[in-house]
């Protein structure tokens, strides 16, 4: 984001395919969706994940089309892989999401290391269809299955000392080409407001359309935070810690006049190289106005009030 600003300008012909340019004004214009079938299949990969894609179109609560599956799992930021948003699916193929642990430790009453697959069975799994809206301008809608990260908070007992939740993205550079750029300092770490990992909005998501999350979109665990820009949805966490000190995020530390610790999308607080009044809905033509928090302020406006939104930014 702060190294590669032509990453935010691609026009939209340059990173779809001719074939899917075509089928996606053929959406717009005609509102047809895409069958995922035949566009994302690149072989293997995708193919050796359980479950089938549930393509069935969905609309988010303001009536907004979720996002055709090709594009959530071809269009990612995962700067662990690429910086290149369409060479991530491809270079993520392989990546091992299991075994895979999670340990949940800090300021708690009950430190657990998790099994993913504990927490996927421990948990009932819910739909939940969430605006993305990425810091760079654009955005999606994406059915996502998950549990509110409350249940696993509460399950821990934070300890009254405890303020601020700490994620932790796996550091393995042999299987992360991208943590060889020292550019940036790894692991991934982000971090929420103990009141903002409580809220129900707040989801740790293990799938998407119906089906386990791909590497691409953070499997086999991410966070999701609808109101934030999407760099606060922190990919394949294996570490959460309850801290009393605001946690430092990669993006924090990379660029402390660019990404604050709150992150919340705001369409009157500009990035300082550009406005974050509209958005490019991937699959639409043109651009639409930003809604503040992201179009979920009746839910979460409460957590700020009386909170300078400029300064805290
Ligand atoms: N998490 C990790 N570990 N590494 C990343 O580079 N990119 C973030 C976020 N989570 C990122 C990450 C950004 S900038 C966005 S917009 C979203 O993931 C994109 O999620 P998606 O690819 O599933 O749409």
């Amino acid at each position: 984001m702060q190294k590669i600003p032509s990453s935010e300008i691609t026009p939209e012909h340059l990173y779809l395919t001719r074939r899917q340019f075509v089928q996606l004004g053929g959406l717009a214009a005609g509102g047809a969706l895409l069958s995922a079938c035949g566009l994302a299949d690149d072989g293997e990969g995708q193919a050796a994940q359980a479950g089938a894609v549930d393509e069935t179109p969905r609309q988010d609560e303001l009536g907004d089309p979720s996002t055709p599956f090709t594009e959530a799992t071809n269009f990612n930021n995962f700067y662990e892989f690429s910086t290149d948003k369409v060479d991530v699916a491809s270079l993520a193929r392989d990546f091992k999401v299991r075994p895979w642990s999670v340990e949940v430790g800090g300021l708690v009453q009950r430190p657990k290391t998790y099994a993913v697959d504990e927490l996927v069975k421990k948990y009932p799994v819910e739909e939940r269809i969430y605006r993305l809206r990425c810091v760079e301008g654009w955005s999606m809608v994406i059915p996502w299955l998950g549990f509110p990260l409350a249940r696993l908070l509460e399950e821990v007992e934070p300890l009254a000392s405890a303020r601020y939740v700490r994620f932790e993205t796996l550091l393995d550079e042999e299987q992360m080409p991208g943590q060889r750029d020292d550019w940036y300092q790894w692991p991934y770490v982000e971090g929420l407001r103990l009141d903002e990992a409580m809220h129900d909005l707040t989801l740790l998501s293990t799938g998407l359309y119906g089906k386990p999350l791909l590497p691409q979109n953070g499997a086999p665990l991410r966070l999701v935070v609808p109101w934030k820009y999407g760099f606060k949805s922190i990919k394949s966490i294996v570490r959460i810690d309850l801290v009393e000190e605001m946690p430092v995020s990669l993006w924090m530390a990379a660029a402390p006049h660019e990404y604050g610790f709150y992150a919340n999308v705001n369409p009157d607080v500009p990035h300082p190289r550009w406005s974050q009044s509209s958005e490019r809905r991937i699959g639409e033509l043109g651009r639409r106005k930003t809604l503040p928090f992201n179009g979920y302020a009746e839910e979460v406006g409460g957590l700020y009030r009386g909170m300078d939104l400029r300064a805290n930014f």
